[in-house]
């Protein structure tokens, strides 16, 4: 199995410090940095937008995911896409024109992913899996940082990563939320490819750098 990629989310960062956590992020070997956007409506908080991307974008070369729980999303992809996001990630839930959205967002030469809530079965989606590039499975609500991991949600991994394997498709499988270091090999093992950690990498008591090599030999210890 290739190596799990780490993907510490900017929500849980210290705003008056952003390019220097960033740069922390990519010293210490982070695979993506996560982006929240959310809008008060898809989601009951308001976090960030296309400013926050493009002021990212300077400061690191990371693939930047840009996770977008607003509404109509479609109509956000091209500021999202101008502003340096390398993937765009939109709800199953938020996308009543999934096809549609997903061969826009490819059509700006980035990558296309699907976010999916912990009650939303993966049925509604698996007919346009294959204009994917990334499915984002929610492991906590989405809105907050910090939450408890869902664990009915794991199976998702499961059922994409068997379609996945027999369609020969290759598909980034992102677990999003409550990920840490008593959860992350569960997570891993369940089969996602792609951690995204907030509080476990920001809010570490001894760093960003810490916070990450937590994740790292949590997952050493159980996955290897
Ligand atoms: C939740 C966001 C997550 C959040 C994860 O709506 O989509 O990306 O930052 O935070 P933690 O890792 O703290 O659960
Ligand atoms: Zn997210």
């Amino acid at each position: 199995m290739s190596a799990t990629k780490l993907a510490p989310s900017l929500l849980s960062a210290d705003f008056t410090r952003l390019g220097e956590q960033l740069a922390t992020c990519q010293t210490v070997g982070a695979d993506w940095i996560h982006i929240d956007v959310m809008d008060g409506r898809f989601v009951p908080n308001i976090s960030m937008g296309a400013l926050i991307v493009e002021a990212a974008r300077r400061v690191t070369h990371l693939p930047l995911d840009v996770h977008l729980m607003i509404v109509e999303p479609e109509r956000y992809i091209e500021q999202f896409a101008a502003a340096g996001a390398s993937h765009i990630t939109v709800h199953v839930e938020a996308s009543p024109h999934l096809h549609r959205t997903l061969q826009a967002i490819r059509g700006l030469g980035i990558k296309a992913g699907i976010a999916v809530n912990p009650h939303t079965p993966i049925t509604s989606f698996t007919d346009v899996l294959y204009l994917a590039d990334i499915v984002t499975v929610m492991t906590v609500n989405p809105g907050f940082g910090g939450q408890s991991l869902i664990h009915s949600a794991l199976k998702k991994f499961t059922q994409l990563r068997q379609l996945a394997g027999e369609s020969g498709q290759s598909l980034e499988l992102v677990a999003d939320g409550g990920v840490n270091v008593q959860t992350a090999a569960e997570v891993v093992q369940a089969g996602a490819s792609v951690l995204v950690a907030g509080n476990a990498v920001f809010a570490h008591p001894e760093g960003i750098s810490a916070g990450m090599a937590a994740l790292r030999g949590a997952l050493k210890d159980k996955t290897s």
